[in-house]
């Protein structure tokens, strides 16, 4: 009988205890981006970068970047084309990181596809759709840069989309 009675306490503590624990993850889960930012909780603040001024880009012609630091190669294109992620009065201008997301070989854009190519074992990105993979061995699309244009035409970057090839954070 006391024996019965101690299992019975047990299990209502088990019990108990899941609640609080769920109710903990949910309020985890919960948390508004201002209130996770004022903690520090895995959010990267991303320097603001002048790449190039509207002006400057030709249609289907890339332009060598960097961002968001010297380190990371990236292009800057005008597609021609409004596309996913484009910025600038159509809607067409995209950036993206050159570094293979396999195994960081740096990459070179073709402009009868609009993809970005890898020498290393060929894994190919299509710059029409956010970076999508189209072929080869990465796991992960390729990382696109957020960019902003300013009523000058100057054209901003402000963040990235995935984690750069080689890096635990894109800020180092
Ligand atoms: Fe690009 Fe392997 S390094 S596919």
């Amino acid at each position: 009988m006391k024996c019965n009675r101690m299992v019975d306490v047990g299990r209502r503590q088990f019990l108990r205890g899941s609640l609080v624990g769920a109710a903990g993850a949910a309020a985890a889960t919960v948390l508004p981006a201002s209130q996770a930012k004022a903690q520090g909780l895995a959010r990267v603040d991303y320097p603001s970068n002048r790449l190039a001024n509207v002006a400057d880009l030709v249609v289907n012609e890339p332009m060598d970047i960097a961002y968001p630091d010297a380190d990371s190669p990236g292009v800057l294109l005008k597609l021609g084309q409004a596309v996913e992620g484009g910025v600038g009065p159509e809607g067409d201008i995209v950036a993206y990181s050159v570094l293979c997301p396999h195994k960081g070989w740096l990459m070179s854009y073709n402009a009868g596809d609009k993809t970005l190519n890898c020498p290393g074992h060929h894994s190919r990105f299509d710059c029409e759709s956010g970076g999508q993979q189209i072929w080869g061995h990465a796991t992960q699309n390729l990382p696109q840069f957020e960019l902003r244009v300013a009523d000058n035409g100057d054209i901003f970057a402000e963040g990235v989309d995935e984690l750069i090839y080689g890096r635990l954070s894109n800020v180092l």
